[in-house]
């Protein structure tokens, strides 16, 4: 890798007019932190005329970076944003995709400007407006409904190696009885209540199955990371960002991991029955379900945790209904 994002100014005014991502009479007025981010390393270009987004891969996961992961992911995050944008109703939950340097892992992308992710609905009273979660699932739709042709679906990138290392956040590590990571530091009592699911053998078992369909092939385009921390809420409206995680793959999939952290936000229950309706189509309901549970127990008791502001009994309730999700069939 030749850039680093770290670079002054004028490197960076030089770096972008080099590849004719800005014009030469354009200045870089500084260079900023957009949002916060674990994966990767993003940075706002404020320009005179016009802001630019920079995101970057490195082999490892940037705020980790003892944990590796494959650098080719930018290159799918690309890829995806290319084919979601040749579809008109998708267009305008998405970003331009500016410009991509494969040597430096490097995709340029238009700033939809300031904003928030949508983590602040999971703050106690705060929700996502009506209009917003029909655009939430609109997204969704549209992108599922989808029916590309065969040699599309081929080509695209499997993302094996990152799903790889998301299947053990979400199907593994919440389950191991001693992963070292004690969950009494996020919340007295965490630890005891997760020990349940940890040896929850019937529960395991059919986590682990769940985990070899997150990991085989499906008809569907998924965003793969479809949960308010790819949302943003800017002027323009609702966006989505963050595809990193796509695959070609179950539709159930997207969906039972909106629908978690709609309940783990606490939305209002008529608003998540709302929005099933909207999505209608014809899913498996019970694998919905099973996904939901997943997501739910892996954010509760797993590495990846949110800024939920539950009690301990409010996770408990939602830790007991998620594993008779995925179990009631078991
Ligand atoms: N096109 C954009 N326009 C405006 N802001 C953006 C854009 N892309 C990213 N951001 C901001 O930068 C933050 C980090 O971006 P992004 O989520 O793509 O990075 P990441 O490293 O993959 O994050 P994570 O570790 O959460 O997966 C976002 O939360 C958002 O605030
Ligand atoms: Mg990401």
């Amino acid at each position: 890798m030749e850039l680093s994002l770290d670079i002054s100014r004028s490197a960076m005014l030089q770096y972008l007019q080099d590849r004719n991502w800005m014009e030469p009479y354009e200045e870089v007025l500084r260079l900023e932190k957009p949002g916060e981010g674990n994966m990767n390393v993003v940075v706002r270009v404020v320009g005179d005329t016009r802001n630019l987004i920079l995101k970057q891969s490195r082999a490892f996961v940037n705020k980790y970076p003892q944990i590796a992961a494959p650098i080719e992911r930018i290159g799918v995050e690309r890829r995806f944003y290319a084919l979601a944008a040749s579809l008109p109703e998708l267009r305008k939950y998405l970003p331009w995709v500016v410009g991509f340097d494969a040597k430096n892992h490097l995709m340029v992308l238009e700033d939809l400007g300031k904003g928030a992710d949508y983590t602040f609905v999971y703050k106690k009273d705060e929700q996502m407006t009506a209009e917003e979660l029909t655009a939430a699932v609109d997204f969704l739709k549209v992108l599922h409904e989808q029916k590309f042709d065969s040699e599309t679906v081929n080509t695209f990138p499997g993302n094996l190696a990152l799903r790889k290392l998301n299947h053990e956040h979400l199907f593994v590590y919440p389950y191991m009885e001693d992963n070292g990571f004690d969950l009494d530091t996020i919340q007295p009592g965490l630890q005891a209540l997760a020990m349940t699911y940890k040896t929850d053998s019937v529960l395991k078992r059919k986590v682990s199955a769940l985990g070899e369909i997150y990991l085989a092939s499906g008809n569907a385009l998924l965003h793969g990371d479809y949960y308010p921390g790819s949302w943003l809420r800017v002027n323009a409206g609702f966006k989505v960002i963050d595809p990193e995680f796509c695959f070609f793959g179950p539709a159930e999939y997207d969906l039972g991991v909106m629908l978690a952290h709609l309940h783990m936000a606490q939305q209002p229950e008529a608003d998540i029955e709302k929005a099933m309706a909207q999505y209608g189509g014809s899913i498996n309901a019970e694998f919905v379900g099973q996904i939901e549970g997943m997501e739910i127990l892996r954010r509760i008791i797993g590495l990846a945790q949110l800024p939920l502001e539950l009690t301990l009994e409010e996770k408990e309730e939602l830790l007991k209904l998620a594993a008779k999700k995925i179990t009631s069939n078991a």
